[in-house]
Protein backbone atom coordinates (compact mmCIF):
# COMPACT_ATOMS: atom_id res chain seq x y z
CA UNK A 1 0.00 0.00 0.00
CA UNK A 2 1.41 3.52 -1.09
CA UNK A 3 -0.45 5.29 1.69
CA UNK A 4 2.13 5.82 4.94
CA UNK A 5 0.98 4.97 8.41
CA UNK A 6 0.57 5.89 11.72
CA UNK A 7 -0.18 3.81 14.58
CA UNK A 8 -3.47 5.36 16.39
CA UNK A 9 -1.47 7.41 18.88
CA UNK A 10 -2.90 9.53 21.52
CA UNK A 11 -1.04 12.39 19.90
CA UNK A 12 -2.99 11.66 16.34
CA UNK A 13 -6.15 11.81 18.58
CA UNK A 14 -5.32 14.70 20.36
CA UNK A 15 -4.90 16.59 17.55
CA UNK A 16 -8.60 16.01 16.66
CA UNK A 17 -9.26 16.72 20.29
CA UNK A 18 -7.32 20.05 19.56
CA UNK A 19 -10.15 21.00 17.17
CA UNK A 20 -13.11 20.19 19.49
CA UNK A 21 -11.30 22.53 22.61
CA UNK A 22 -11.41 25.28 19.79
CA UNK A 23 -14.78 25.14 20.31
CA UNK A 24 -15.24 24.28 23.93
CA UNK A 25 -12.70 27.58 24.43
CA UNK A 26 -14.34 29.80 22.29
CA UNK A 27 -18.18 28.99 24.55
CA UNK A 28 -15.79 29.55 27.95
CA UNK A 29 -16.12 25.30 28.53
CA UNK A 30 -19.90 26.12 30.07
CA UNK A 31 -22.12 23.50 30.21
CA UNK A 32 -24.83 24.98 27.62
CA UNK A 33 -22.12 24.66 24.61
CA UNK A 34 -23.01 20.93 24.88
CA UNK A 35 -24.52 20.32 21.84
CA UNK A 36 -22.03 22.98 19.99
CA UNK A 37 -19.33 20.57 21.36
CA UNK A 38 -21.07 17.42 20.00
CA UNK A 39 -20.94 19.13 16.53
CA UNK A 40 -17.49 19.91 17.08
CA UNK A 41 -16.67 16.41 18.21
CA UNK A 42 -18.49 14.74 15.55
CA UNK A 43 -17.05 16.90 12.75
CA UNK A 44 -13.64 15.80 13.71
CA UNK A 45 -14.03 12.13 14.89
CA UNK A 46 -16.79 11.40 12.09
CA UNK A 47 -19.10 9.69 15.14
CA UNK A 48 -19.37 9.72 19.05
CA UNK A 49 -17.64 6.79 20.98
CA UNK A 50 -17.49 6.61 24.99
CA UNK A 51 -14.45 7.93 24.89
CA UNK A 52 -15.03 11.50 23.55
CA UNK A 53 -18.41 11.44 25.29
CA UNK A 54 -16.48 10.79 28.38
CA UNK A 55 -13.92 13.87 27.65
CA UNK A 56 -17.04 15.98 26.65
CA UNK A 57 -18.81 15.18 30.23
CA UNK A 58 -15.51 16.03 31.78
CA UNK A 59 -14.55 19.26 30.00
CA UNK A 60 -18.18 20.74 30.83
CA UNK A 61 -18.76 19.40 34.26
CA UNK A 62 -21.86 17.32 33.13
CA UNK A 63 -22.78 14.06 34.21
CA UNK A 64 -21.97 11.18 31.49
CA UNK A 65 -25.70 10.24 31.92
CA UNK A 66 -26.49 14.05 30.55
CA UNK A 67 -23.97 14.24 27.40
CA UNK A 68 -24.83 10.77 26.52
CA UNK A 69 -28.67 11.14 26.60
CA UNK A 70 -28.00 14.50 24.50
CA UNK A 71 -25.75 12.74 22.28
CA UNK A 72 -28.75 9.93 21.88
CA UNK A 73 -31.98 12.50 22.09
CA UNK A 74 -30.40 14.35 18.34
CA UNK A 75 -30.84 12.00 15.65
CA UNK A 76 -27.98 13.83 14.13
CA UNK A 77 -25.20 12.43 16.66
CA UNK A 78 -24.06 9.38 15.53
CA UNK A 79 -22.72 7.15 18.40
CA UNK A 80 -20.94 4.08 16.19
CA UNK A 81 -20.53 3.12 12.97
CA UNK A 82 -22.97 1.24 11.79
CA UNK A 83 -20.81 -1.16 9.97
CA UNK A 84 -17.85 -4.19 11.15
CA UNK A 85 -15.93 -1.10 10.03
CA UNK A 86 -15.68 2.31 9.59
CA UNK A 87 -13.62 4.23 6.83
CA UNK A 88 -13.72 8.62 8.31
CA UNK A 89 -12.56 10.27 5.11
CA UNK A 90 -11.00 13.72 6.00
CA UNK A 91 -12.76 16.59 3.98
CA UNK A 92 -11.36 19.42 5.21
CA UNK A 93 -9.35 21.69 3.34
CA UNK A 94 -6.26 19.89 2.55
CA UNK A 95 -7.20 17.15 2.26
CA UNK A 96 -9.80 18.18 -0.41
CA UNK A 97 -6.74 20.08 -2.49
CA UNK A 98 -4.71 16.63 -2.18
CA UNK A 99 -7.71 14.49 -3.11
CA UNK A 100 -10.28 13.98 -0.91
CA UNK A 101 -12.72 14.30 -3.37
CA UNK A 102 -11.45 11.64 -6.05
CA UNK A 103 -11.53 8.95 -2.75
CA UNK A 104 -15.28 9.83 -2.10
CA UNK A 105 -15.77 9.25 -5.86
CA UNK A 106 -14.02 6.09 -5.83
CA UNK A 107 -15.73 4.90 -3.02
CA UNK A 108 -18.92 6.03 -4.41
CA UNK A 109 -18.44 4.53 -7.48
CA UNK A 110 -18.16 1.43 -5.74
CA UNK A 111 -21.45 1.66 -4.24
CA UNK A 112 -20.10 3.21 -0.88
CA UNK A 113 -21.83 6.91 -0.06
CA UNK A 114 -20.49 9.12 2.58
CA UNK A 115 -22.91 8.85 5.57
CA UNK A 116 -23.92 5.25 4.35
CA UNK A 117 -23.25 1.61 5.49
CA UNK A 118 -22.69 -1.03 3.22
CA UNK A 119 -25.41 -3.24 1.95
CA UNK A 120 -23.66 -5.70 3.46
CA UNK A 121 -23.11 -3.95 6.67
CA UNK A 122 -19.41 -4.59 6.55
CA UNK A 123 -18.00 -0.46 5.88
CA UNK A 124 -20.08 2.19 7.31
CA UNK A 125 -18.07 5.48 5.15
CA UNK A 126 -17.92 9.17 7.16
CA UNK A 127 -16.18 11.98 6.44
CA UNK A 128 -14.88 14.63 8.92
CA UNK A 129 -13.82 17.84 8.64
CA UNK A 130 -10.00 18.14 9.77
CA UNK A 131 -8.27 15.12 12.09
CA UNK A 132 -5.51 17.80 12.82
CA UNK A 133 -3.65 15.73 10.67
CA UNK A 134 -2.94 18.25 7.25
CA UNK A 135 0.71 16.89 7.04
CA UNK A 136 -0.52 13.51 5.80
CA UNK A 137 -3.54 15.08 3.29
CA UNK A 138 -5.62 13.35 1.79
CA UNK A 139 -5.99 11.57 5.32
CA UNK A 140 -8.88 9.03 6.48
CA UNK A 141 -9.36 6.94 9.61
CA UNK A 142 -9.77 3.53 9.29
CA UNK A 143 -10.78 1.40 11.60
CA UNK A 144 -9.31 3.62 14.22
CA UNK A 145 -5.94 3.87 12.20
CA UNK A 146 -4.62 7.34 10.67
CA UNK A 147 -3.53 7.35 7.18
CA UNK A 148 -1.93 9.83 5.11
CA UNK A 149 -1.25 10.11 1.50
CA UNK A 150 -3.78 8.20 0.54
CA UNK A 151 -4.61 7.58 -2.84
CA UNK A 152 -8.14 6.63 -4.31
CA UNK A 153 -7.06 3.08 -4.70
CA UNK A 154 -4.99 2.29 -1.29
CA UNK A 155 -8.96 3.53 0.28
CA UNK A 156 -10.93 1.19 -2.54
CA UNK A 157 -7.98 -1.84 -1.74
CA UNK A 158 -8.10 -1.76 2.28
CA UNK A 159 -12.06 -1.44 1.93
CA UNK A 160 -12.57 -4.40 -0.62
CA UNK A 161 -10.08 -6.47 1.73
CA UNK A 162 -12.56 -5.58 4.44
CA UNK A 163 -15.11 -6.91 2.46
CA UNK A 164 -13.77 -10.04 1.10
CA UNK A 165 -12.36 -11.50 4.58
CA UNK A 166 -15.58 -10.67 6.38
CA UNK A 167 -17.74 -11.77 4.16
S1 LIG B 1 -7.72 18.92 6.34
FE1 LIG B 1 -7.57 16.76 6.50
S2 LIG B 1 -6.40 16.45 8.26
FE2 LIG B 1 -6.63 18.59 8.17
Amino acid sequence: MAGSRERPSPAARDNRWKLVETTLRRHGHRAHSLIEALHAAQEAYGYLDTDVLGRLAGDLRLPLSKVYGVATFYNFFSLEPQGEHSCVICTGTACYIKGAGAIMAALEADGLKAGETSADGQVSVLTARCFGSCGLAPAAVMDGDVLGRLTPDDVLGRVRQWRTHDA
